[in-house]
């Protein structure tokens, strides 16, 4: 299938056109560079660098390349500056998305695959979530992506178009085979704050905070590997092909603390950790769990690289070899 994967630049997008191009799709990326990077294109796949602001743009792109389906994940992501800058994530989460959305009806794309956010769900009221856990996002960021689900769902059901919300629990690793290095710009997740000090690239991790009811004190996530979030996006390709738009938890159902990541990453690099216990930040749970059940039996997509080893040495050797 032909398809432009929106933000294909980034640390996520990057793994989905390597697995598309890997399955023999034609890919075409679309990003503006503002966290994707150069280093991470392929030479197989076409490069437009634009904004998904510049409709004229857009539109061109569309014009030029006729995409059958496209994959979206043009987004800022970070949580804790959604609360503080809601306009900024307004202007190019929603407004950005809409852009799109009304590119994809004008230049009759049929497929969208969206990257959601387990951040649609708020805090768990039970655990794992499913698909059917209230949708009660905490941070502005995860507002934005619930709020694009429901524009897709208008979409589908007013232009036929078909889509895959896919909501992601903790994306992390890299390539598996080593195809993509390009590192996160300052980053706000754990794992690469953790390599960053194993690199010598920071001082320490803030922990933030040691008292919770988890075993050792720090929060618990579900960490998922990037190659298996890619293979989801390609699945869920072949699974619009053959039926109705769908949305899906993308996790593992298997959690680790914040302390074990750091004496793994300790163990795995061979370099000390410093951290620094720190208060809670605000809005994060205790533990947050993804019940896959549907994607195994919906898509018949399982993790295959997802245990904090691979995750974490996959991670390592990219920070490494940058130091
Ligand atoms: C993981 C754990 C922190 C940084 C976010 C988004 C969510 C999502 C994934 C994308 C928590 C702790 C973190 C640090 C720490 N996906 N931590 N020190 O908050 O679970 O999820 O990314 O859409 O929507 O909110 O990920 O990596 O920030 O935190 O102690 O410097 O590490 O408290 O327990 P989070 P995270």
């Amino acid at each position: 299938m032909k398809i432009a994967v929106i933000g294909g630049a980034g640390y996520i997008g990057s793994h989905v056109a390597r697995e598309l191009l890997d399955f023999g799709h034609e890919v075409f990326v679309y990003d503006n560079l503002s966290s994707g990077l150069r280093q991470n294109l392929f030479s197989e796949a076409g490069f437009v660098h634009g904004d998904i602001l510049d409709v004229q743009k857009l539109d061109d792109f569309f014009t030029s390349v006729k995409p059958e389906g496209i994959v979206h994940l043009a987004a800022l992501k970070a949580a804790g500056e959604s609360m503080l800058l809601p306009e900024k994530y307004s202007i190019h989460n929603i407004t950005g998305s809409l852009n799109i959305l009304n590119a994809v009806s004008k230049h009759g794309v049929k497929y969208i695959v969206f990257s959601s956010s387990a951040a649609v769900y708020g805090s768990p009221k039970y655990l794992p979530m499913d698909e059917k856990h209230p949708t009660e996002p905490e941070n502005y960021y995860g507002y934005t992506k619930l709020a694009i689900e429901q524009y897709l769902e208008w979409y589908g059901r007013l232009r036929g178009i078909k889509y895959a919300a896919l909501r992601y629990f903790n994306a992390a690793g890299y390539d598996v085979k080593g195809r993509i290095s390009g590192l996160e710009q300052n980053p706000a997740n754990l794992i690469p704050i953790v390599m960053e000090v194993a690199a010598g690239m920071r001082s320490f991790v803030s922990v933030f905070g040691n008292d919770y009811e988890t075993e050792d004190g720090t929060g618990v996530r579900d960490y998922i590997h990037v190659s298996d979030l890619a293979r989801g996006h390609r699945m869920a390709f072949d699974k619009l092909q053959s039926g109705d738009s769908f949305v899906v938890n993308l996790g593992v159902n298997s959690g680790n603390s914040v302390l074990e990541v750091v004496k793994a990453t300790e163990r795995i690099s061979g370099k000390k950790i410093d951290y620094r216990i720190t208060g809670r930040r605000a809005g994060d749970a205790a533990v947050v769990l993804a019940d896959p059940a549907l994607a195994k039996e919906f898509l018949g997509w399982q993790a295959q690289c997802s245990d904090l080893d691979t995750l974490l040495e996959t991670t390592w050797r990219v920070y490494k070899s940058a130091q």
